[in-house]
């Protein structure tokens, strides 16, 4: 499809089969499917015949992992149960037993814990660097390295991922590059046209977008993807046809939820920057042309009682995730960041005022307001 972004985030194909022409695919809630013959059977492995059963295969999950690989402009996908399991199923399919990842240290705390506790468990050796230090990178690069691995718009800090960088240390070195764009969204940024071998969400972030799934999205080269698709049977990642459903829905209104909430964002982090109370504003510049993302971090440390805050925050809910089209509020240290070891929260300045804002489709004014009274209420005096 040549059509610009908005346009592909609303028409994606749709799996419809049969004489009930759907407008929208049907969800295939079935976990196999049936044959008429032996022969009938035959076809499936011949390829003659896309489904079978569920876990290797099905239209709604199918219909997921193309549609996000065709935003993300790239030749294929695969949906998997959770943003952890794709980018698991992302690792094991460029590395194995023997192998060494590196990894950049500002990433999601979940991701830090299947590094560090898992990747060991199949025999893969993981080092967390300082990504914006190449030289330690280059240091850090051992004979055996086969992967570097980021996020776009890092969580919970913002930094933007010099990708392009990235990509040619990668080469320079034949290294493969991963990056997780599930801040960002392919609606910011599309880390395969920059070179990235696989770009992974969760999809129970923003491309779902409602808070009511948990899913996972892997994209890049079809030979990659086939084998990422082998492992995803084998270790049973899959993701349910309702949820690949759901997902699909919210995907729909990626363009038009992205827009609202990034020009929020932009407003609040911008009355944050003066606030006397906000000692540090963590939200991107120029991360990229259609602006610098949903989430603004801030460090209230000194400035305000943090349990009072939370306490003030009037319609904000506190939960413990991001993305949803309301206006959310997570406390990284005992939440998303609660895995890494004191001293590693410290480095990356994951402080005991650090409180992540994911920002939503609201008024404006309405959120700032919002956090406004709840600053004046929790400030020390
Ligand atoms: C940047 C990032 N990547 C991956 C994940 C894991 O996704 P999931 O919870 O869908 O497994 C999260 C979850 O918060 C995240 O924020």
């Amino acid at each position: 499809m040549g059509e610009k972004f908005a346009t592909k985030s609303v028409h994606f194909t749709s799996k419809t089969s049969g004489e009930i022409a759907s407008k929208v695919t049907p969800i295939y809630q079935t976990s196999a499917f049936k044959f008429n013959d032996l022969e009938d059977i035959e076809r499936f492995y011949q390829g003659e015949k896309d489904y079978l059963y569920s876990r290797v295969g099905n239209p709604n999950t199918d219909e997921l992992g193309s549609a996000v690989a065709q935003l993300e402009e790239a030749p294929a996908g695969i949906a998997t149960s959770s943003g952890l399991s794709a980018i698991l199923i992302g690792i094991l399919s460029v590395t194995k037993a023997g192998d060494h990842v590196i990894a950049s240290t500002d990433i999601y705390g979940g991701t830090y814990e299947l590094f560090a506790r898992e990747l060991a468990n199949f025999g893969i050796e993981v080092s967390f660097i300082d990504f914006t230090d190449q030289e330690a990178i280059k240091t850090g690069i051992q004979t055996n390295t086969k992967l570097l691995y980021s996020e776009s718009i890092t969580n919970p800090l913002l930094r933007v991922e010099n990708m392009e960088q990235l990509v040619h240390l990668a080469k320079q070195n034949n290294l493969y590059t991963m990056i997780d764009n599930t801040f960002a969204t392919p609606y910011l940024l599309q880390p395969y046209h920059s070179g990235i071998d696989l770009v992974v969400h969760s999809a129970t972030k923003y491309l779902g977008g409602h808070s009511d799934v948990t899913a996972g999205v892997l994209v890049g080269d079809a030979d990659l993807l086939a084998k990422a698709k082998t492992k995803v049977v084998n270790i049973g990642t899959t993701l349910s046809p309702f949820e690949a459903w759901l997902t699909c829905r919210g995907l729909k209104t990626l363009d038009v939820r992205m827009e609202r909430q990034v020009k929020n964002a932009q407003a609040l982090a911008d009355a944050f920057v003066t606030h006397p109370a906000v000692s540090k504003v963590y939200y991107p510049t120029h991360a990229s042309k259609k602006g610098n993302g949903a989430i603004v971090s801030i460090d209230l440390s000194g400035k305000c009682d943090i349990e009072k805050f939370f306490r003030s925050l009037d319609w904000v809910k506190i939960v413990p995730t991001l993305a949803g089209v309301e206006t959310t509020v997570s406390y990284p240290r005992t939440t998303s960041h609660r895995a890494l070891p004191i001293e590693v929260q410290e480095e990356l300045a994951i402080t005991e005022g650090l409180v992540r804002i994911s920002v939503g489709i609201e008024d404006s004014a309405d959120i700032i307001g919002a956090f406004e009274q709840a600053i004046i209420k929790a400030k020390y005096e």
